[in-house]
């Protein structure tokens, strides 16, 4: 079996990638960040103007509300790997386009195999449709789903919580079971046994 690429030769590749017309408009690639080896990684949609600007993933409002949703299921940024399906951002925000995802397809591949996680969590439809195409995210969110050795869990995407308040309180409950899930399967240790104690 061939060895596959470093997660910061990957990097180098996307940071250079010309594979797709969004090369023209963007200002800085977002190849994604967090540890080579961690055990959930992340994968949202398109950089947005912030991320464009920063080279960062989710660094503007949905960013803040992903924090928040993280620290619900237990976990801080700096212990899980994000990324997104399309590295570069479309103009206006637009959809991206199947060629873009077409052409993108290759580093997110890459990126899953260098860090070879125990669960992916799709932020938003087109990340989700990736990995479990024909899926309604209205149906199956926050519900893990085994692929092989790893699990896929569908979120909506934490922008919704900005645009339909009222889903605010369904993505805390995803999270808060994805923090169970977690706990479940070994990846986040037990709650300590302070935390459990009755009053
Ligand atoms: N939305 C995304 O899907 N990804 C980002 O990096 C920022 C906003």
């Amino acid at each position: 079996m061939t060895t596959p690429p470093s997660l910061e030769a990957i990097a180098q590749a996307i940071r250079s990638c010309t594979r797709c017309p969004l090369h023209r408009t963007r200002r800085n690639p977002v190849p994604g960040e967090g540890p080579a080896d961690a055990a959930v990684m992340l994968v949202g949609e398109a950089p947005g103007y912030y991320e464009d600007r920063s080279g960062r993933p989710f660094v503007g409002a949905a960013g803040r509300v992903l924090d928040e949703m993280l620290a619900i299921a237990g976990l801080r940024r700096d212990q899980v790997f994000i990324t997104n399906i399309i590295k570069c951002r479309p103009p206006g925000n637009r959809d991206p386009k199947p060629e873009e995802l077409r052409a993108c397809q290759p580093y997110l591949r890459d990126q899953i195999l260098a860090i070879d996680p125990r669960v992916i969590v799709t932020l938003g439809r087109f990340s989700m449709a990736y990995f479990l195409p024909g899926a309604k995210i209205s149906q199956v969110h926050g519900r893990p789903v085994r692929r092989g050795d790893r699990w896929i869990v569908p979120m909506y995407h934490p922008a919704v919580a900005l645009y339909r308040p009222p889903l605010r309180a369904v993505m805390e409950a995803d999270y808060r079971a994805l923090g169970q899930a977690l706990r479940a399967w070994g990846i986040l240790p037990d709650a300590s046994p302070s935390s459990q104690e009755v009053s």
